[in-house]
């Protein structure tokens, strides 16, 4: 067999057999911020490798599958008579998985497929991954960081998530990105950041960090009369701010606007105060249930779609607002007493 290695490599890459990109947090154009939910799943050769597509669904990590194929061999007239297919890209790191059973006929083969693409293109970064123990595996490879708490009893709560919708890393970047914009916007000026207790906690932590320019803070506690799940709309104020806002510029700091009741109360509240102005800054905007239609958001980090969420400030029965993630709750853990 004639061994050759034609200049043009790239051009022989046939396209993407199946492509899927899961976790699709990211921010992106329009679709900006919208939460990961993998729009088509491609056809799974194996059963192993969805369920890593879901593990990494699981991380927020996005994914191809099968994108390329590197081809190895050539016949004389310089037809691609060997090729290898790994079995995943992440682009965010710019690395190939290849999974692999430890099976030892199919092992060697694949051995000898992996030298010889590693001295084709000696560029192309891959690893493989033995056995299914690939939660480990993300660890080790350090793609799974950002929930991996060092505490065991946030660890025990992690369990109870479905799914990853904004990883630690995510959230950090949009805060700082909100930061920036608030701080360009109000330049000159010094708002006074107002935050409802408990739900926007760590936001308003964060986000106060990310402001270039100085802030003062004040905090009220509220409750609504709802259930645990959703707001009635129907607000009492049990602690009330501190300082007077007349004359000053309130920026409204929120966790989730959901139907926006709560939000719109709070808004009418402040503005009855004689404040220089108010506006809206929210971590996560739950647009498709809005119920109060003029409701302008000044400042959102993320669109979530109508599911339940946690982590970062949001609870369950008080519970889990310390994940450094936002996720969704297992079912199971939304039915537990
Ligand atoms: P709204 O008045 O319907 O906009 O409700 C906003 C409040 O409902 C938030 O401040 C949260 O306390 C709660 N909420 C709405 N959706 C979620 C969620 O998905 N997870 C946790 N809390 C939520
Ligand atoms: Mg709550």
């Amino acid at each position: 067999m004639n061994v050759r290695r034609p200049v043009a490599i790239l051009s022989q890459i046939r396209a993407p057999r199946a492509r899927c990109i899961g976790g699709d947090a990211l921010p992106v154009a329009d679709t900006k911020h919208r939460a990961n939910a993998p729009l088509t799943r491609p056809q799974f050769a194996h059963e192993s490798e969805e369920e890593f597509a879901r593990l990494l669904d699981f991380y927020g990590i996005r994914w191809e599958y099968e994108p390329r194929s590197f081809p190895l061999e050539w016949d004389e007239t310089g037809r691609v008579i060997e090729s290898f297919n790994p079995d995943f890209y992440l682009p965010d790191v710019d690395l190939y998985i290849e999974l692999t059973t430890l099976k030892q006929s199919l092992v060697t083969r694949k051995n000898r497929k992996i030298r010889r693409l590693r001295e084709l293109y000696p560029d192309v970064r891959l690893e493989i991954f033995y056995g299914r123990d690939y939660r480990n595996l993300l660890f080790k490879y350090g793609l799974a960081k950002g929930w991996d708490s060092p505490a065991p009893y946030v660890k025990t709560l992690a369990h109870d998530i479905e799914r990853i919708l904004f990883t630690e890393a995510q959230i950090q970047d949009r805060v700082r990105e909100l930061g920036e914009q608030i701080s360009r916007d109000y330049t000159g000026k010094s708002p006074l950041l107002v935050s409802v207790l408990k739900g926007a906690l760590y936001f308003i932590a964060d986000l106060s960090r990310a402001i270039s320019i100085p802030v003062a803070m004040d905090f009220m506690a509220i409750t609504s009369y709802g259930g645990e799940k959703a707001s009635s709309g129907a607000v009492r104020i049990i602690k009330d701010l501190d300082e007077k806002i007349t004359g000053r510029n309130v920026i409204l700091v929120e966790d989730i606007i959901d139907t926006g009741l709560t939000a719109s109360y709070l808004v009418k509240n402040l503005s009855a105060r004689d404040p220089a102005s108010v506006r809206i800054c929210t971590l996560l905007d739950k647009s498709v249930r809005r119920i109060v239609q003029d409701l302008p958001i000044d400042y959102r980090g993320f669109e979530v779609p109508d599911i339940f969420v946690v982590g970062y400030g949001l609870d369950y029965r008080q519970l889990y607002r310390n994940l450094p993630f936002i996720g969704v709750l297992k079912e199971e853990a939304l039915q537990r007493t």
